[in-house]
């Protein structure tokens, strides 16, 4: 009986099915004949912040937490297993800081006394532990000045949990002064958990600095570069701009926190040491151990930009404090160090190497000129005191480098009292680019995908410069990367791309995160000390950036833009240098829909690929586990006479592509 039941509802679902789904079949023309718009190659890129331990600790590829003992407690990350401060002399040794003001930014170094070289070490514990690769080489640095050269020996070990050796090398100090000495070792079994042992043969004091370990193995070869893995995952997206290096974390939770990029160039040693201001901005994630090394400084991102063919968009403070923090603003008789820093920081990305910050670029191994074509002024400041500060701006980088783009932003919501006026405010100052930002929900975004039909064609340009769907609300910890979010971003995004006119930019924010260390969810991408993958929104991310085309043509179904009608929405580009036509369809049902498309203008090739990202449940999610549930599958397609008949899977994005002839 029960059975029956069930067979009953099971076949009554299918007629349902059935009859809904020829009910659902969409006639769709796409004209290929007439270009709308030029798709800008920024239209898709990557937002970069550090937070969620995305630079130190994540694609800065250093082991060692805390290496030049600056952080506020300056032995933080560092323990003595078999020392104790309160039976000093009795103990094996003791470690304290030291700080030395004649060196300003990087004033602390670690002062080691070694009572009895067989029981003391120092450990250093990494970025919740150091991701080793057997047989990979690693490549340790430091400094040191060895008091008489009393001790005779120092050797480095990676250790697990169980105190196992996984690797291991030895310096002799030779130096009674302050001496670089380097050494590499191979890591003997691949651990996820590793941390790094001194210990010293000889007894006495020794000083310590900048205790540096990286991977032999970085993204080109860097010497002491960037984390390959996740290079990758951006590279592979092609992403048409970097904007760097965020978010809040430009403006600082104060003025002196702000990010001052001088202080991120020169010398890795003399870059100095900053709190991150998500170190302990939520009670949800307190991460005290959060602090910028600078490693990774602004050279490294107009250099990381390069590499992965991205226009650099670097956000400058434009002298106000974070507004969801301290709000603190520099009086307007002292802007003028801001501004500074914004023409001196095209100078450095773009200046000769005659100019003093063209110069500092060469030194630095670059005397090309990184082709920088935007800046920000601010992130997501809001108010009259954004607006009389962004005018200062505006005025002096035209009046010196009138090419140059401003990206000036319109605060941290897509509508409301702050977004209204600074839109209003901008529009009347002609800005040229407006960042927006949302987190909103998977529905918001759906019923979003018409946000740019009516703006203004000759207003400013807009940078979605941050957006991504929140599962649960903006900055809850339970927010979860699934595939309803990347569906409906992915609807979205079709309006974005139908508005390329106006809309020329576009970043899915945050990029990245830790998956211990993370303050923010989602992210893009997800990594812990070994691996690295992207989330199902990575994937609609990558699919329409790599797929952007070269022009924007029309996509309709009954003289009308799909955006939402039978749960579909649609864009449609041409790619004039791969002749071919690139479709975007995204199916918002739980059903499969039967799509007739026709194209007119131009004669189409016999056959052509569908890729198609979807998943059997909107709550699913890529995982280190399964880390490409959810990603692209292509199959062959084919174009009768310039028609095509395809079954859009429920819940799916689906590129079609087939070349014109
Ligand atoms: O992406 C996380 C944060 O969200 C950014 O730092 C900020 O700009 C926005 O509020």
């Amino acid at each position: 009986m029960k059975q029956n039941l069930i067979t009953k509802i099971g076949l009554c679902g299918l007629l349902l099915n059935g009859l809904y789904s020829q009910a659902q079949k969409t006639n769709i023309v796409v004209n290929t004949s007439t270009t709308i718009t030029k798709i800008q190659p920024t239209m898709y890129g990557v937002f970069f912040e550090d937070i969620n331990f995305a630079a130190d600790g994540g694609l800065y590829a250093e082991m060692i937490k805390n290496r030049s003992f600056e952080f506020e407690a300056p032995l933080m990350g560092w323990t003595q297993p078999n020392s104790d401060r309160h039976s000093y002399n009795k103990e094996s040794g003791i470690a304290t800081t030291i700080k030395a003001l004649e060196n300003k930014s990087n004033p602390s170094f670690c002062r080691v006394l070694i009572n009895d070289a067989n029981g003391y070490s120092l450990i250093n514990e990494g970025f919740r532990g150091m991701g080793i690769k057997k047989e990979a080489k690693y490549n340790l640095s430091f400094k040191a000045a060895n008091h008489n050269r009393a001790i005779k020996k120092i050797t480095f070990q990676f250790i697990d949990k169980d105190n196992k050796v996984l690797g291991e090398s030895s310096i002799i100090p030779d130096s009674n002064d302050w001496q670089s000495y380097n050494t590499s070792f191979i890591a003997t079994q691949t651990e996820a958990k590793a941390k790094l042992k001194i210990t010293f043969e000889g007894t006495g004091t020794i000083d310590l600095d900048m205790i540096s370990l990286f991977p032999e193995d970085t993204w080109k070869n860097r010497k002491n570069g960037m984390r390959k893995d996740i290079v990758q995952l951006l590279y592979d997206m092609k992403p048409g701009f970097l904007r760097f290096p965020g978010g809040c974390i430009v403006e600082g939770r104060t003025l002196a926190q702000r990010y001052q990029w001088k202080k991120t160039i020169g010398e890795v040693e003399e870059r100095e040491t900053l709190i991150n201001r998500w170190n302990t901005e939520f009670t949800h994630k307190p991460a005290p151990d959060y602090f910028q090394s600078f490693g990774l400084g602004f050279f490294e991102y107009f250099q990381l930009a390069e590499d992965i063919g991205a226009s650099p968009l670097p956000i400058l403070s434009c002298g106000m404090a974070c507004q969801f923090n301290t709000g603190e603003l520099v009086p307007m008789n002292e802007l003028n160090p801001y501004v500074q820093d914004a023409l001196d920081l095209i100078e450095f990305a773009n200046g000769s190497t005659n100019t003093p910050w063209g110069k500092i670029r060469a030194e630095m191994g670059h005397p090309e000129p990184f082709n920088l074509k935007m800046i920000g002024v601010g992130n997501e400041q809001w108010g009259p005191e954004y607006i009389e500060r962004y005018r200062i701006f505006e005025k002096a980088i035209k009046s010196k480098y009138p090419t140059i783009k401003i990206v000036s932003g319109a605060g941290p919501f897509p509508e409301g009292d702050y977004f209204e006026y600074g839109m209003k405010e901008l529009k009347k100052l002609n800005a040229e680019i407006v960042d927006e930002h949302y987190y909103k929900n998977p529905k918001w975004f759906r019923d979003n995908a018409t946000r740019y039909d009516n703006y203004d064609r000759k207003g400013p340009k807009i940078f979605a410069g941050e957006y991504a769907a929140q599962s649960v609300a903006i900055a809850s910890p339970d927010n979860k990367n699934n595939w309803e979010c990347a569906l409906s971003e992915a609807a979205f995004m079709t309006g974005l791309e139908r508005n390329a006119e106006v809309v020329n930019l576009t970043s899915y924010a945050p990029l990245m995160a830790h998956e211990e260390a993370w303050q923010w969810t989602p992210d893009l991408l997800w990594f812990n000390n070994l691996e690295a993958y992207g989330s199902a929104n990575y994937y609609v991310q990558k699919l329409f950036a790599t797929n952007k085309g070269t022009d924007l043509i029309a996509i309709t179904s009954n003289g009308k833009n799909l955006i939402g009608q039978n749960n579909l929405y649609a864009s449609a580009v041409k790619d004039t240098n791969t002749n071919e036509v690139i479709i975007k369809l995204v199916n918002t049902t739980s059903i499969a829909q039967e799509v007739n498309i026709e194209f007119k203008g131009a004669k189409l090739a016999s056959k052509g690929t569908k890729t198609t990202l979807t998943s059997s449940n909107l709550n699913d999610e890529n995982s280190f586990a399964n880390p490409k549930k959810i990603s692209p599958k292509q199959e062959e397609i084919k174009a009768n006479v310039n028609r095509v008949s395809s079954s859009l899977s429920a819940n799916s994005l689906n590129i079609i592509k087939i070349k014109i002839e």
